[in-house]
């Protein structure tokens, strides 16, 4: 057994999880040569995606297509579907609960392909988890389902995703890809497919040095944010427009990194990956990572303060008030709408009374609470509401009519950059 082979393209790979991060996977992989099965226990989503219709954004329906109509492209619900692939990438979700990993859909994943696993293929966890996952966790039910010793019968790696949807510079493709395996030819065997689907892998030395890397990138940001956050807070009362200060901050050419308030931090990374580290800190070292629980707390204050802003903006109390939210997805141009900071502020506004109306182009109008009735962003909803809110700055609102016909505008983005809005 040696490391995969980088000339045989026509390797079988199986995608476990169709979502955000298993479908452009999966898609690439197809373009790159592989023969490959995404498959998902919902079955409607692989229904779905097998007529060629494509519910992740950076995924167009015609990308889809080709790749579906190449023939090394598709998809089913059923792990016996799968068996003899070469390499596996398990892509499904690891949310928290009561604020702790949850990690059945890992080891669902793991218990189901482990039979299927044959001497020599290449096992690879891509879900955002805490450091010792892989090799505590998923390696031994691999073992344990298929009678194999990880490391000596079959790879073993972990790579965690980048990928930032809506963003088209920085693609699946383009974005540096870490990657770490449980032993050499575990890490040789991970390269050398990654090197086949992005421009640039960067191997490390361990799969715990692998798992830390995602979580400390996404830390980072979250606590840079609720820094920002927390200044915003006390900069207006200082007579400080913090936008200001923060682009004469930016232009200092070093040691300094520019991050933007808002109504929080949402989806399926920032308010989740940083309590993946903070709970296994303090499972291990009895150790409480104070940055992490001050960033959640001052980001989940965030939404309230938008709402205590806009009330003081009205001079009125909020019950009784039309206030017109725009975006509910936590971040623009995408229709992600997990742990979204826009939701919540909708069910604060709510919470005090008020008629909550929101614009939503990209997401499915379903997701969202019965508290808030979903419209289209036109002249008659603007001028009929007391206040609008921009929670999320898609590109595709028309901003000059909304600053044209609002009474009261609050801009939790400062988009509008205008002397109409009042902003954080
Ligand atoms: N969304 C992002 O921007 C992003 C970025 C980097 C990393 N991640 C991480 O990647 C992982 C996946 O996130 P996502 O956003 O793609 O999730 P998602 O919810 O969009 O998709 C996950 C998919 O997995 C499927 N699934 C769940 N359990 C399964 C099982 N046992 N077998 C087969 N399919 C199963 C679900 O039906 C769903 O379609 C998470 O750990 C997340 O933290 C996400």
């Amino acid at each position: 057994m040696g490391p995969a082979d980088p000339e045989r393209s026509a390797a079988q790979l199986t995608v476990v999880g169709l979502g955000y991060v298993g479908l452009p996977l999966a898609v690439r992989a197809a373009e790159a040569g592989f023969t490959v099965t995404g498959l998902d226990t919902d079955e409607q989503r692989t229904k779905q995606l097998s007529s060629g219709s494509s519910y992740v954004e950076d995924v167009p329906d015609a990308r889809l297509l080709t790749a579906l109509n190449s023939g090394r492209l598709q998809m089913c619900a059923n792990y016996q579907e799968v068996a003899g692939f070469d390499i596996c990438v398990i892509t499904v979700p690891t949310p928290l609960r009561d604020g702790a990993p949850d990690l059945r859909c890992v080891e669902d994943a793991g218990r189901s392909i482990a039979p299927l696993i044959t001497p020599a293929s290449t096992v690879i966890l891509e879900s955002t988890t805490y450091p010792g996952t892989t090799e505590d966790v998923l390696v031994p039910l691999l073992e344990a389902g298929s009678g194999l010793i990880a490391g000596m019968d079959f790879h073993v790696g972990y790579s965690p995703e980048r990928i930032d949807p809506g963003n088209a510079e920085w693609t699946l493709e383009t974005t540096p890809k870490v990657v770490s395996g449980i032993d050499d030819r575990s890490l040789q065997a991970v390269k050398s497919f990654y090197d086949q689907i992005v421009a640039r892998t960067v191997p490390v030395s361990s799969t715990r040095t692998a798992e830390l890397t995602k979580l400390l990138e996404n830390t980072f940001r979250q606590v840079n944010i609720a820094l920002i956050n927390e200044l915003a807070m006390c900069a207006r009362p200082l007579g400080v427009n913090i936008w200001e200060a923060i682009d004469a901050a930016a232009t200092k050419p070093f040691g300094f990194m520019p991050f933007w308030p808002g109504p929080g931090v949402g989806g399926h990374c920032l308010p989740i990956d940083p309590s993946y580290l903070s709970w296994e800190v303090r499972r291990r070292l009895q150790y409480d990572v104070r940055f992490v629980s001050l960033a959640n707390e001052i980001n989940e204050r965030m939404p309230e303060h938008v709402v205590d802003r806009v009330e003081k903006g009205l001079s009125r109390p909020l019950a009784g008030t039309t206030v017109l939210v725009l975006g509910l997805a936590y971040k623009k141009n995408t229709g992600d709408v997990r742990e979204s900071p826009a939701v919540a502020l909708t069910q604060v506004l709510a919470r005090r009374g008020a008629r909550v109306r929101a614009v939503e182009p990209h997401a499915d109008l379903r997701l969202i609470s019965d508290d808030v009735l979903c419209v289209e962003l036109t002249e008659d909803e603007v001028r009929s509401a007391d206040a609008v809110v921009v929670a999320t700055d898609h590109d595709s609102f028309d901003y000059d009519m909304v600053e044209k016909h609002a009474a009261y505008l609050f801009d939790a983005r400062n988009r509008c950059r205008g002397a109409v809005a009042d902003c954080l």
